[in-house]
C-alpha cells in the first residue's frame, strides 16, 4: 500500500517510523511518502492559512497550496492504468472512524492523507478533489484536537495492521472488537498471561481447563459483561439473531430484557450499575 501525507508537521509523523507501522515499511509493506505543504506556497512567508470569509474565530487553510500539492502527489503515482488515491481528510466534521472503515480503507491501494490545522482547509479543496477522487472525511472521535496529524497516525496504524503479512498472526483480529463477524458487537474480555499467580492474583480456572469449548464460551460471557458495563449501546442495536441462549441468559441476569421480536433491552434505572 502506498500512503502519502501531506502536512505543515511532517515531524509530527514520525511515529511512523517505529513499531508495527515502521517494520512496515522497512518489509516494503507500506511505502509512506510525507510532504510539507510550505513547498507549494509561493510567498515569503510560506504562507497556508488566511481569515474566514464571514467572519469568526481562527484561520482557515488556503486553497492554492493545497491544490497544488495534492495535484503534484496524484500525478507522482498516476500509472499507466491512471491509478488514483483515495483522499482522508481527518476533520471532527467527518463520519465516524469505525473497523468497517479500516477494513475498507485496507482494501485500498494508495491513501492520500490531508490533515488540517486551524479551523479547517477551504470547502472548495474537498468539492474540487471529490470530483475526481473518492474522499472520506473522517472523525476519529467526539472531540476537537488542534490537527489532523494525530488521526492520520490513529487510522495508518488501524489500516496498517489489518494488510496482509503486518500482523504475526493473520488470527489475531479476528476476535479484535468491533471485527466484523461473531463478536461485531462485543468489545474484547479480558486476558492474561504467566505468571499463573501475581500479587496474590490468580487466573480464571476455566483458561488452564484445555477445554477449547468451554474457553470460547467464557470469552464470550466475558466480553458480553463488558460491553454491558462500558459500551451498552453497542448490544441494544445488535441483530437478534447474533444473540444465541445462552447469551441472553448472562444478559437477563443483568437484568436486560427481550422485546416481543427478540430484541434486548438494557434494564431501566441503573440496574447494570
Ligand atoms: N481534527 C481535529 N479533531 C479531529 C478529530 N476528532 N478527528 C479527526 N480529525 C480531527
Amino acid at each position: 500500500m502506498r500512503l502519502d501525507i501531506v502536512t505543515i508537521f511532517p515531524e509530527y509523523l514520525e511515529p511512523l517510523n517505529v513499531s508495527l507501522v515502521g517494520k512496515a515499511r522497512l518489509r516494503g509493506q507500506l511505502d509512506v511518502h510525507i510532504h510539507d505543504l510550505r513547498q507549494w506556497t509561493h510567498d515569503r512567508h510560506n504562507t497556508v492559512d488566511d481569515t474566514p470569509y464571514g467572519g469568526g474565530p481562527g484561520m482557515v487553510m488556503k486553497p492554492e497550496p493545497w491544490g497544488e500539492a495534492l495535484d503534484a502527489v496524484i500525478a507522482s503515482g498516476a500509472g499507466p492504468q491512471g491509478a488514483r488515491p483515495t483522499l482522508v481528510v481527518p476533520t471532527p466534521s467527518g463520519r465516524p472512524f469505525t473497523q468497517a472503515l479500516a477494513v475498507e480503507l485496507s482494501e485500498r491501494p494508495w491513501l492520500v492523507f490531508a490533515p488540517a490545522r486551524y479551523e479547517g482547509i477551504d470547502r472548495r479543496v474537498i468539492d474540487e478533489y471529490g470530483e475526481r477522487l473518492d474522499v472520506h472525511e473522517v472523525s476519529i472521535g467526539d472531540y476537537v484536537l488542534a490537527g489532523g496529524e494525530a488521526a492520520v497516525l490513529v487510522i495508518t496504524e488501524a489500516v496498517a495492521r489489518l494488510l496482509p503479512g503486518v500482523l504475526g498472526n493473520a488470527a489475531s483480529h479476528q476476535d479484535d472488537s468491533f471485527a466484523p463477524g461473531a463478536m461485531e458487537n462485543l468489545l474484547e474480555g479480558p486476558v492474561y498471561t504467566k505468571p499463573p499467580e501475581w500479587r496474590g492474583r490468580g487466573i480464571p480456572e476455566i483458561l488452564l481447563s484445555g477445554h477449547h469449548g468451554r474457553i470460547a464460551r467464557w470469552r464470550r460471557d466475558e466480553a458480553i459483561r463488558r460491553t454491558v458495563a462500558n459500551r451498552p449501546e453497542l448490544l441494544e442495536c445488535c441483530d437478534p439473531a447474533a444473540l444465541d441462549k445462552h447469551d441472553r441468559k448472562i444478559l437477563a441476569g443483568l437484568g436486560w430484557t427481550e422485546d416481543p421480536e427478540g430484541r434486548i433491552l438494557r434494564p431501566q434505572g441503573g440496574m447494570e450499575e
